[in-house]
């Protein structure tokens, strides 16, 4: 059985652009919308709630990882007008030989938002 890349979403994370947490948390609400997304397509990546990914101060985040891929983690991810642009990201990861989406590839809203990455295991 192969396992699907995943798309982490911190569900903790208050919104960069925010004066005080919501309820639910922006990152809550990242996850349900992509959620609600994911339940309408097949797509080529599985999507994890997480808590804090440690990037607090640039939240929202989200983090990409997968057997043999490079992870990479994300910030600033509007949960009200990014939810296409990060499927989009994520199937582009899922479908990348080594979880590396070109700059240029990447979509525009979320092209500067690369807060790390991490070098795969294998
Ligand atoms: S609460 Fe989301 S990164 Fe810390």
């Amino acid at each position: 059985m192969t396992t699907k890349p995943r798309l982490n979403i911190c569900t903790t994370c208050t919104a960069s652009n925010a004066d005080a947490p919501s309820n639910p948390r922006h990152g809550q609400t990242l996850f349900d919308r992509m959620q609600e997304l994911c339940a309408t397509r097949d797509l080529p990546f599985d999507l994890k709630p997480v808590e804090c990914l440690t990037n607090c101060k640039s939240g929202c985040s989200v983090a990409l990882n997968g057997s043999g891929k490079w992870g990479y983690v994300y910030g600033n991810v509007d949960p009200e007008s990014m939810i296409d642009d990060l499927c989009e990201l994520a199937s582009k990861y899922a479908e990348s030989e080594k979880g590396i989406v070109a700059w240029r590839e990447r979509p525009d809203a979320l092209r500067r938002n690369v807060i790390a990455r991490i070098p795969p295991l294998d």
